[in-house]
């Protein structure tokens, strides 16, 4: 694990988040919790205390936005949070989501007690100098308190269809050299950990960013098939996921989550993992 020239504060943080398996090998299993901050009530987090509340024990950090922690969260669990303190758009009006602010301050971060703040950074749109800013003084805000700053890759309304390999120019599109780009300007404007996607061409990303890597595990997928591609992103270099979707909308969210881990810090085979998916769902049922 790379935490470069952190200090106490910011490493220990970080060895709240990456926790070392039985090798001493460092990952982490991120749940992700922050989509209701534009996308309202996100199905499987309409009442997230429902959601979360037995996903918690399973993750080394959480990240929502504040509504989500005050609201759902017990404050007597120690899970380490990141706070997504970025926003000012909706999915309504999704031409304009790289248009963000900081909302939610460091000085409140801090307060409630989270070990690290989540900034969504759109390269490559129309608002990338306001959000390499935002990143800016995010980093020199967290900074005064150690708290780490987890710089995600977002993607807008125009690049997210090539993304997906959609639509018009897609095919000439390279998502490893777009994300590498924008992750690497990320990690250079102050993130301490960047958060992107797992695409083809993912060796180019991992060796332009020295920080920690979480993979974003997006739309909802089969189990196996997200078992699977966080599986090589891990063989890849990723040194965990930020992983929401697929853990919160699975058939059994906390059987997925106790597979994610699986993988991610016991290097069990993807297929393996998903018979234990099965197995622990079998046992829930
Ligand atoms: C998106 O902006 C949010 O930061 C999500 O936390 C992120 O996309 C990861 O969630 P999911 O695994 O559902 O994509």
């Amino acid at each position: 694990m790379n935490y470069g020239q952190l200090d106490w504060g910011k490493t220990n943080r970080m060895a709240q988040v990456f926790r070392p398996n039985a090798q001493g090998e460092a990952h982490t299993v991120m749940l992700a919790v922050d989509h209701p901050y534009f996308y309202g009530p996100t199905t499987g987090l309409e009442d997230p205390r429902e959601t979360i509340l037995p996903l918690v024990p399973y993750a080394d950090a959480i990240s929502p936005a504040k509504g989500t922690l005050v609201y759902s969260l017990d404050p007597l669990v120690p899970t380490p949070v990141i706070l997504r303190v970025t926003g000012g758009n909706s999915m309504t009006r999704r031409e304009e989501l790289s248009n963000e602010h900081i909302i939610t301050s460091v000085a409140e971060a801090a307060k409630l007690n989270a070990v690290g703040v989540s900034i969504s950074v759109y390269i490559d749109t129309e608002h990338q100098a306001q959000n390499i800013r935002n990143l800016g003084t995010l980093a020199n805000e967290a900074s005064k308190y150690g708290l780490l700053v987890l710089g995600i890759t977002a993607v807008g309304a125009k690049l997210e269809p090539m993304v997906k390999g959609e639509g018009e120019g897609s095919a000439d599109f390279d998502a490893g050299r777009y994300f590498a780009h924008a992750g690497r300007i990320i990690q250079e404007n102050g993130a301490d950990i960047v958060k992107t996607y797992f695409v083809d061409g993912f060796e180019e990303i991992r060796e332009g960013i020295q920080t920690p890597i979480v993979i974003a595990g997006g739309k909802k997928i089969p189990e196996a098939e997200a078992l699977e591609f966080t599986a090589n992103a891990i063989a890849a270099g990723a040194d965990g996921v930020d992983m929401g979707r697929n853990i919160f909308q699975s058939e059994d969210p906390v059987a997925m989550i106790q597979a994610v881990r699986a993988v991610v810090h016991e290097g069990l085979e993807p297929a393996r993992a998903y018979e234990l998916f099965g197995e622990l769902r079998a046992k829930r049922a």
